[in-house]
């Protein structure tokens, strides 16, 4: 007898552990970079236009596939495909998210292990130590991440943390973790805000993030705003679909998928804010790399007064960002074997979750460990090492083309009276909203996925 199928306890349960999902190292670090990259302003202007137009259409066609199956992605996608043109074929894009939460996770949870890290070096003192000396940090960190051995133990370690969130359920693990670890993060960041409010950098972050000034903005820039704009929102492989499935019928679709899109940009602009105001303050340079978070920040930290405290609040907060957004990705991969493979939510969680960790291990010896992998470039020297190759063809490859897809599939293999009842159930009122997204879904997001699909072929341009 299969166990009876998870559910959250309400609509609180789905939004925060769907935020969670969605509020990860894309809010905290690449969304901080990429902005400063792109000059601040036009961009974060272009890339809220991104989340409207495209992130929220596409959060929505994920959470009504998941509900109107109740299945994660293969199972979904399969039952809604049988009969129809294309037909069996379309399950492909059920797999491809199964394979995108493994690949991503493999890596993903290494740069989570680095929170940890730095967690324990932040209220231990040593990372105060490493800031008082020179171009100390940068080479602690080249040593880290080339340190085999620590690599595996900081990936095990999360590893093991995302595991236990999934192992007890949706109710009882995921979504306990969400219930816990998202106000705290929320807190912690209201607190750095606020914090920052009282920096001489504070007015020129603002400026910088709200002050647009189109003469910058590239065709670049565009493209990868909408790309991170599905990145940050964890969609294109499956995860918000599978949470989806867990969503009671009483609930609005609608309300809940803004909700956790609103949620999930407030916090990489207030991340942006106090990361600004504090690297502005102290007139530091950002560099496209894992630097701002583990090199340029702690720098700056110690030169605050409460540095110590400020630190190691940073950090714990990233490492709560990074464990539910783990968590959703172990949940794809195990709800694959718990709804198609029978098993039990236990072995489906403990197998897929050593699978993925076995994995990573090639991944954390691939930053300097292990020459024959870290040189591994079969996309070209700009993707040196397994780690690098994985996360290039994760973001720029597999997320855009299951976000595309799933655009396609929803609006225009669904039939609008099916997606219609759908999303009327538990918002009965929304008819015009309905109407509005079934425009986006079906002509604005695949434009805009195709175009950057288009331009990762033909024009050479690269998003990570
Ligand atoms: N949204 C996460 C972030 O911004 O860090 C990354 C992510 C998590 C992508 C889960 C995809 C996913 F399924």
């Amino acid at each position: 007898m299969a166990a009876p199928r998870g559910q959250w306890s309400g609509k609180l349960g789905f939004i925060l552990a769907a935020a969670g999902s969605a509020v990860g190292l894309g809010n905290l670090w690449k969304f901080p970079y990429i902005t400063y990259e792109n000059h601040g302003g036009a961009f974060v202007l272009v890339y809220l236009g991104a989340i409207a137009l495209v992130g929220i259409p596409i959060m929505l066609a994920e959470i009504i596939l998941g509900r109107r199956t109740q299945l994660s992605p293969v199972g979904a996608i399969r039952k809604l495909a049988a009969g129809r043109a294309g037909g069996s074929a379309w399950t492909g894009l059920g797999f491809l998210g199964v394979a995108s939460g493994f690949v991503i996770l493999s890596y993903y949870s290494i740069v989570a292990g680095w929170t940890l890290r730095y967690t324990w070096m932040a209220l231990g003192g040593q990372l105060e130590a490493l800031a008082a000396e020179p171009g100390a940090l940068g080479t602690f960190f080249g040593g880290y991440v080339a340190d085999g051995s620590q690599q595996i133990l900081g990936n095990g370690a999360f590893m093991l943390l995302t595991i236990g969130g999934v192992y007890f359920g949706v109710k009882s693990g995921i979504e306990r973790v969400a219930r816990v670890l998202m106000p705290l993060l929320v807190l912690i960041l209201l607190a750095m805000a606020v914090y920052a409010t009282t920096t001489a950098g504070f007015g020129k972050a603002v400026t910088f993030l709200f002050r647009p000034s189109f003469g910058e903005l590239t065709t670049h820039a565009v493209l990868e705003a909408v790309g991170h704009a599905f990145f940050t929102l964890s969609l294109g492989m499956g995860a918000i679909l599978t949470y989806g499935s867990y969503m009671g019928k009483n609930e609005s679709v609608p309300l809940a998928g803004i909700a956790i899109a609103v949620i999930d940009t407030i916090i990489a602009i207030l991340a942006c804010i106090v990361m600004f105001s504090i690297i502005f303050t102290f007139d530091m340079d950002v560099t496209k790399s894992a630097g701002i978070l583990f090199t340029t920040l702690p720098a700056v930290f110690y030169q605050l007064s409460g540095g110590g405290l400020i630190a190691s609040a940073f950090y714990i907060l990233v490492a709560f960002a990074a464990l539910t957004s783990t968590i959703s990705l172990l949940e794809v991969v195990s709800s694959y074997a718990i709804d198609e493979l029978k098993w039990t939510r236990h072995q489906a969680t403990l197998t897929m979750g050593l699978a993925i960790f076995l994995f990573g291990i090639l991944n954390a010896l691939s930053l300097g460990a292990v020459s024959g992998i870290s040189n591994f470039s079969p996309l070209g020297s700009a993707h040196a090492g397994l780690f690098n190759t994985l996360d290039y063809l994760a973001s720029n490859w597999m997320l855009p083309v299951g976000g595309l897809l799933i655009a396609i599939f929803t609006g225009w293999f669904l039939s609008p009276k099916e997606t219609w009842d759908e999303m009327r159930q538990g918002s009965p009122g929304c008819r015009s909203l309905y109407d509005g997204w079934l425009v986006l879904i079906r002509f604005a997001a695949p434009i805009a996925v195709g175009a950057i699909i288009f331009s990762i072929i033909f024009l050479g341009m690269e998003y990570q």
